[in-house]
């Protein structure tokens, strides 16, 4: 596996296996009708632009590292759709190749500024001049912006570092990915399972800096502590924009599907072309008079989010010290892992073969019933309860680690948080429980066990399998 791995990554560098630098739509955009997959494609592009050329959309809370400057020049392009502009920036000793200008004019309709957007297809530092194609040129002395500039770098260190793992686009599916169990993180779903924040909410800055520093223990997810911090830093802002680039898509797609799916589509057809125009209107309708709407909206709400993670009210925070580590402790640790159910899934002795693990599960979203047995996260794939005992905690391993996985469960994943069914005192006796399991000794444990009532009915013995 992981001479496959190195093979790989020696080869994307050497073999000019490079996979192209254009982001993905999500291929749930081909379940909707052809009109509906464009208008989402050109929204998202719209608003996010190509690796190459990134858009700084200022309604999301990410640190573009924007630039601003004045136009002071602007002649006829060699080709149509081209321009030669001279520039003043406020920074002079920058690389504007690939970086996106953004101008704002008055439309001519409706009076409100609208946003158009240059691509620096080369520029010139000393003279200050550039060629920018687009539609639409900025005049003489107009303001300008250069968007995501600073994005750019976090982008150029996530290209040689997580694209083969991660993909161009973040949806988990690098070359190398494949190989992987678990998968890459596909960061679309806005889903993260290990931080510090509440159940529901957003990994902080400093959350995403850890899984940088520490790698995820156990998996293939490595550690990048040798980089400078600041590399790091751009690093977790374009995993932050990816991830929102990712849920605005899957919101777009979930606001047009019910009405707008390529089944209406194909059925519409059916029917002549009458109703086919009568859907083409609706559609219109829809597009022109609630899309701006709801893609507002929908941009809003997730970048509160991400917002809100960083707040101090996000945090899980235990309101009890650390319950000592005791014997006393521990069993009563125990006690709680038996009536909180943990067993149905890690298993009477935590090896991780609980009774949830034999169950067959339906695909919530499709309704079919999966293959194999067991537990599935919400990117499909099946996923093991951890063993316990082998002491391994991906999201750390410190006891407030291991705290927050309790209190706030594991996102994405079927362990749900057990902040209303746990109190904080009892949580830490499960911690010192759960951390004393790599040490204890099932056997003993099986006859404290005879005395504790057991609540997992389908799965009566208590002889756990070696290993994961
Ligand atoms: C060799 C493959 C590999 C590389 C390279 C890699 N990752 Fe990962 N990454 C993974 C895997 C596998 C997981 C999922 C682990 C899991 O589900 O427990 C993951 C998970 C993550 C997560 C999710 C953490 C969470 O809380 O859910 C983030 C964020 C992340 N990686 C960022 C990065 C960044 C940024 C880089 C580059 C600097 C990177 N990864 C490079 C394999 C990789
Ligand atoms: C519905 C099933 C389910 C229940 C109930 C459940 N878990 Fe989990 N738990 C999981 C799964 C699945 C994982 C692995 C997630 C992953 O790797 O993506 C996990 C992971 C863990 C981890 C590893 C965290 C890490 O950092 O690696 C701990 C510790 C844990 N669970 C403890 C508990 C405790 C204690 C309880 C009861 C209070 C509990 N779990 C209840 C399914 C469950």
């Amino acid at each position: 596996m992981l001479l496959s791995l190195m093979l790989v990554s020696v080869c994307l560098v050497g073999c000019g296996e490079i996979p192209e630098m254009k982001f993905a739509s999500h291929p749930r955009v081909d379940e909707l009708m052809p009109p509906a997959q464009e208008v989402v494609k050109s929204t998202i592009d719209k608003h996010f632009g190509e690796p190459d050329a990134i858009v700084a959309w200022s309604k999301l809370p990410v640190e573009f590292g924007m630039l601003e400057g004045e136009v002071t020049e602007i002649k006829d392009g060699a080709k149509d759709g081209q321009k030669t502009l001279t520039v003043e920036l406020d920074e002079t000793e920058v690389d504007l190749q690939g970086d996106t200008l953004e101008f704002y004019r008055e439309d001519e309709e409706t009076g409100e500024d609208v946003a158009d957007f240059l691509r620096v297809l080369s520029y010139d530092a000393e003279s200050g001049t550039l060629v920018a194609s687009g539609e639409n040129f900025p005049e003489e002395e107009s303001e300008i912006f250069v968007g995501g500039h600073g994005l750019k770098d976090g982008q150029r260190l996530y290209m040689k570092h997580c694209l083969h793992c991660h993909g161009v686009t973040g949806d988990g599916d690098g070359p190398t990915a494949n190989y992987l169990n678990p998968k890459p993180r596909d960061f679309r779903l806005g889903l993260f399972k290990y931080k510090s924040t509440d159940y529901a909410e957003k990994p902080s800055h400093a959350d995403l800096m850890r899984t940088l520093d520490e790698g995820i223990a156990g998996t293939y997810m490595p550690s990048f502590k040798l980089l400078e911090e600041d590399e790091k830093k751009a690093i977790v802002e374009y995993v932050r924009w990816l991830s929102m680039r990712g849920e605005i898509e899957k919101r777009l797609i979930d606001f047009f599907e019910a009405e707008f799916s390529i089944l209406a589509w194909e059925e519409t057809q059916e029917e002549g072309e009458e109703a086919m125009e009568g859907l083409k209107l609706d559609f219109q309708d829809i597009v022109v008079e609630e899309l701006p709407f709801e893609l507002d909206a929908v941009a809003s709400q997730i970048g509160r989010k991400w917002e809100l993670a960083d707040d101090e009210s996000s945090l899980v925070k235990p309101t009890v010290a650390r319950v000592a580590d005791t014997q006393e402790s521990r069993l009563r640790g125990q006690k709680y892992y038996v009536s909180s159910k943990c067993i149905t899934c890690h298993g009477p002795l935590g090896y991780g073969d609980g009774s949830e693990t034999e169950t067959y599960k339906t695909d919530p979203l499709t309704n079919v019933t999966y293959s194999e047995p067991g537990l599935y996260d919400a990117w499909g794939t099946l996923v093991k309860p951890r063993n316990l005992r082998l002491g391994q905690f991906r999201g750390g391993r410190r006891p407030i680690d291991v705290f927050r996985r309790i209190k706030g469960g594991i996102p994405g994943t079927p362990m749900q948080a057990f902040s209303t069914s746990l109190k904080d005192e009892e949580i830490w006796d499960v911690v010192n429980y759960v951390l004393s399991l790599p040490h204890s000794d099932p056997a003993v444990e099986i006859n404290q066990r005879a005395n504790l009532e057991t609540t997992d009915t389908s799965k009566s013995s208590l002889a756990g399998s070696e290993g994961e």
